[in-house]
């Protein structure tokens, strides 16, 4: 049997909700490569954190899909706002897998860097950018399961995937009980 040093399932917790809400140190936005906001949780965390967070954004250069900036949070109840930009769903071949596990491990390396001991995510690309929900959380596990196993549980706590939806709270629950 494999030893499993990350504490998993008990530093994990799948939610249904508004990403807004949740009172967190780090909330992640699934932005594009503008980082000047757009539709689904993006436009959702710039309405709710007021237009500050826009003027942060126009001074970050944009963010390469893969990779993480931060900002801080504004009007929102989290302390820090970590933008990542998933990769558009092009048939899975192009990179998409690699791009999506970069997401979720720059975007929890940087919130651990900056004293985040709590950070929730949304299903990255799988909106507008038409990830599949199935793949895509099978990789969000991997990649959080993986640094979660270099940080002890006094140094970081736990991770929310907030699932906006009925379908995909389903989904991910179905899909945990069966990862490892
Ligand atoms: N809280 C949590 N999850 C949410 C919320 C919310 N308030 N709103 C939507 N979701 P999407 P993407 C879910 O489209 O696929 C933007 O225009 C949603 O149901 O927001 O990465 C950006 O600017 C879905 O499950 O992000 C980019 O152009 C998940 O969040 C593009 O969309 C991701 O859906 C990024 O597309």
């Amino acid at each position: 049997m494999r030893k499993d040093n990350s504490g998993f399932a008990d530093r994990i917790e799948i939610v249904e909700g508004d990403i807004t809400k949740i009172q967190v140190d780090a909330i992640v936005n699934a932005a594009n490569n503008t980082l000047l906001g757009g539709g689904g949780v993006d436009g959702a965390i710039h309405r709710a954190a007021g237009s500050k967070l826009l003027e942060e954004c126009k001074t970050l250069g944009g963010c390469e899909t893969g990779q993480a900036k931060m900002t801080g949070a504004y009007g929102l109840p989290c302390k820090m706002v970590i933008h990542t930009v998933g990769p558009v769903w092009r048939g899975g071949h192009n990179g998409e897998p690699d791009l999506l596990y970069l997401c979720y491990v720059n975007s929890l390396e940087l919130a651990i860097k900056n004293g985040a001991k709590t950070v929730a995510f949304p299903s990255i690309s799988t909106g507008v950018y038409g990830y599949p929900v199935e793949k895509a959380s099978k990789i969000a596990f991997a990649a959080v399961k993986n640094v979660l196993g270099k940080y002890t549980k006094e140094s970081f706590e736990k991770v929310y995937f907030v699932c906006f939806s009925k379908s995909v709270l389903n989904e991910y629950i179905r899909l945990i009980s069966s990862f490892e």
